[in-house]
């Protein structure tokens, strides 16, 4: 395996504020990694670098060995909120990019009619994003994003506003479409749950200016149960740091006066 993206000694500000301080962090080609930590630590400005929404001031940030200057196709984005366009259907917000950068129409739609097939929508690709549930649209959202066939894929809480029973599923989907594709995975979730069911390996981050301050890899194996993974040795061990971890982050943001370094 080789790197494939990575941040090296990035620092960066907006005005005053030092959000991200001399971070490193690196994936893998075709690895799944979670990023956890508390509210406001700069997990979002992470992806947003990746993507090439922001600039640092400090350090580099390399996709494939190559700085990332501006976004790209190659590296996709899906947010909490699935931001579907509400006066197209649900196969033309799927073939909405792709279009415009004048692909084939016939193949993009036979794509997508693919990708939306995956994610359980066949049959529902004349509906309006109007006619959907809050998981169809991220499943719209989903597919979307996938069907470019991009690289890496970067996910700022995708189903942070799903209820329950719907994450699960989406979670489950997820893991099926990246093992079909092998495509690089970064995801953000406060769900310590989530990224145990999820991740290859799970990054914490401390609270601003962010650092990566531990790192667990996950000895689960890449065909996971989301049944009975709970019942895996290690497990609850697992789970108990990473909980501790997290919440010993947010407590040191939420007492900044009272810290010491
Ligand atoms: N465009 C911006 N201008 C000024 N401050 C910002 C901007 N974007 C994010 N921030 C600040 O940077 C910090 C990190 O934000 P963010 O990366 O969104 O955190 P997280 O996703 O971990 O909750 C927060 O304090 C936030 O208020
Ligand atoms: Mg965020």
């Amino acid at each position: 395996m080789s790197e494939h993206i990575s941040l090296q000694q990035v620092t960066l500000r907006f005005a005053a504020l030092t959000v991200l301080q001399e971070i490193d962090l690196s994936l893998e080609k075709g690895e799944f990694v979670v990023l956890l930590g508390p509210s406001g630590c700069g997990k979002s400005t992470i992806l947003n670098l990746l993507a090439g929404f922001t600039q640092p001031q400090q350090g580099r940030v390399l996709c494939g060995g190559e700085p990332v200057r501006r976004p790209h196709p190659s590296r996709g984005m899906i947010f909490q909120q699935p931001n579907l366009f509400p006066w197209l259907s649900v196969l033309e917000n799927v073939t909405f990019g792709p279009r415009l950068r004048k692909h084939n129409r016939a193949e993009v739609e036979s794509r997508a009619r693919e990708w939306l097939k995956r994610v359980g929508l066949a049959g529902f690709e004349n509906h309006a994003p109007w006619q959907l549930s809050g998981g169809m649209k991220q499943r719209v959202a989903l597919a979307r994003a996938w069907l470019p066939g991009p690289e890496v894929l970067l996910l700022d809480e995708p189903f942070g506003a799903l209820d329950a029973q719907t994450r699960m599923m989406m979670q489950e989907l997820l893991r099926e479409a990246w093992l079909a594709t092998e495509t690089t995975l970064l995801f953000v979730t406060h769900d310590v749950e989530e990224a145990l069911f999820l991740a290859d390996r799970i990054l914490v981050m401390s609270a601003r200016p962010g650092r990566i301050v531990d790192e667990i890899r996950l000895p689960f194996g890449r065909q996971r149960n989301i049944e009975t993974l709970a019942s895996e040795p290690h497990y609850s061990d697992i789970k108990r740091h990473v909980l501790q971890r997290v919440r010993h982050e947010a407590k040191r943001h939420l007492t900044p006066f009272t810290e010491e370094e």
